[in-house]
């Protein structure tokens, strides 16, 4: 059984062994915090991202959703802040020549404190180093950093060079060297594909303020610290929605997205206590309001999704740089305004590991006769990679086929497995590892009166049902 600390890996592990997630080209030793998704690893980051479309675009009426490039215009980069702005300050080690994340370097040592029961002193150095980073005072980190005596963990010494700015951006050429080749960026967020498309859909989607445009897709960072498995990956996916507003307005609607998104995250059934607001000390260049909603992974609360008043920053800055003009007219009140944002943007990926972590369940089933065990996902029926597995008790006796005809009615309507090969209790132990809701069981009684088991992951409970209702129900959960 996996205790609290070796759950994490417990969960790494479980990903790989049962298709959710592998290392990207395992087979050349992995590329560092770069993953691919496997096939029940797929149809859940699938379902995810639909829920999340669906609730953002189909449930606001004034949401559209769209889905831009991941290249664009090298000067949509210089507009954004990004090429200026986009760093974090990182020091390094001058005997393992190791960087590292100035904040995740002390965030690491306070986690450390914490652990030793050091909570007070813990705050205090998260406080200092809130202070210094606000102030832009590299000086200040790097004595705070010999001050505590923070050590690098590959060399174990404390010889570090100053604290310095590092890109997080990726670039590559644009066109064949030969020609006028250009360096363009792989983006580091989806929303500035938004932000460039305001206009066109503003006018073609006839969008009055305040409205929104969602959209997902792949982000890119050069992250330096990525040792956290999906937590922290340098090809990553986001769900990012940016909502247009009149200026005025955005500490309103700002108040009103952070309730919002987390509503929607208690809507997969996490317990309240499991998340929590992080107010930003230090804004981002583009902010005057921001917090992350942060959920209690196994390693610790840590950021799950941002929310932030983005002002009127990004538009303005594309107007500026594009020389056209960002402007919206409002019939209400008769004025031209270049509209403020609220952004939500929530990493897929992310919220697949806090699905993972909170569905990871290890179950001791043992009697008095027997020892036994379970490992059970219990993912919501709604994000199941399989809602349903048909399982004929023998291969036999046109077992098969009815089940056949089961499978034929329901795999149209949602994903559905179907397996006949070892006993029925290591087939159902499959399924729950992958945390299918819904198996049932076609057997000698079905062909008699048509009835098949239906058995419930969480509860093991098992239930004889018409063959004819199995749809019907499923759907009934997954809705
Ligand atoms: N457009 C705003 C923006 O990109 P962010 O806080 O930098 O804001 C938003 O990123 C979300 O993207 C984060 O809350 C996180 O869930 C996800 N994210 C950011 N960097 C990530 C990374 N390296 N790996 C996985 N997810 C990441």
């Amino acid at each position: 059984m996996a205790t609290d600390n070796n759950r994490f890996q417990a969960i790494i592990s479980h990903c790989k062994e049962y298709g959710f997630i592998f290392q990207s080209s395992e087979i050349y030793d992995g590329l560092s915090a770069v993953y691919d998704y496997g096939q029940w690893g797929s149809e859940l980051k699938k379902n995810i991202r639909d829920y999340w479309w669906k609730s953002m675009t189909q449930m606001h009426e004034n949401i559209v959703g769209i889905d831009a490039a991941i290249f664009m215009h090298p000067t949509t980069w210089k507009a954004s802040g990004h090429v200026d702005n986009f760093s974090d300050p990182m020091i390094d080690n001058k005997d393992s020549k190791k960087r590292y994340r100035v904040d995740h370097l002390i965030e690491a040592k306070a986690d450390e404190l914490e652990k030793e029961g050091k909570k007070a002193d813990a705050d205090a150095l998260l406080a200092e180093m809130d202070k210094l980073l606000a102030a832009n005072d590299y000086e200040g980190l790097k004595k705070l950093i010999e001050d505590r005596k923070i050590k690098c963990t590959v060399s174990g010494t404390g010889n570090w060079t100053e604290v310095r700015q590092f890109n997080l951006m990726f670039s590559t050429q644009l066109g064949s060297v030969s020609e006028e080749a250009s360096e363009i960026y792989l983006r580091p967020e989806t929303a500035q594909g938004i932000f460039v498309n305001f206009l066109n859909v503003q006018k073609t989607g006839r969008m009055k303020i305040p409205f929104g445009i969602a959209q997902t897709g792949k982000a890119f960072r050069n992250e330096i610290v990525a040792r956290q498995f999906i937590f922290r990956m340098r090809e990553f996916e986001q769900m990012e929605m940016q909502f247009f507003i009149r200026p005025g307005s955005q500490k309103e609607w700002y108040e009103y997205w952070k309730e919002e998104r987390m509503k929607w995250h208690l809507s997969l059934g996490i317990p309240k206590e499991k998340f929590r607001f992080h107010d930003h000390v230090k804004l981002a260049h583009y902010a005057d309001a921001a917090c992350d909603i942060e959920y209690e992974f196994p390693i610790g609360f840590k950021e799950l999704e941002g929310i932030h008043s983005r002002t009127d920053f990004d538009l303005r800055n594309h107007q500026e740089y594009s020389k056209k003009k960002m402007q919206y007219f409002d019939s209400e009140i008769n004025q031209n305004y270049i509209p403020y944002v609220v952004e939500t943007s929530v990493g897929l990926d992310r919220t697949f590991m806090m699905i993972l972590s909170e569905a990871y369940t290890e179950e001791d089933l043992s009697t008095a006769d027997k020892q036994d065990s379970r490992v059970v996902l219990k993912i919501p029926p709604k994000l199941a990679p399989i809602k349903l597995a048909v399982l004929p008790l023998v291969k036999k006796d046109g077992l098969p086929e009815i089940a056949r005809e089961i499978m034929d009615d329901c795999k149209s309507h949602f994903r559905c497995f179907y397996e006949e090969k070892d006993t029925i209790g290591k087939r159902y132990r499959r399924m729950d590892a992958i945390g299918t809701p819904f198996c049932i069981t076609v057997d000698k009684q079905t062909k008699e009166d048509g009835t098949v088991t239906i058995r419930h992951r969480d509860s093991m409970q098992q239930d004889r049902i018409p063959a004819t209702q199995v749809r019907e129900l499923v759907q009934k959960h997954i809705g």
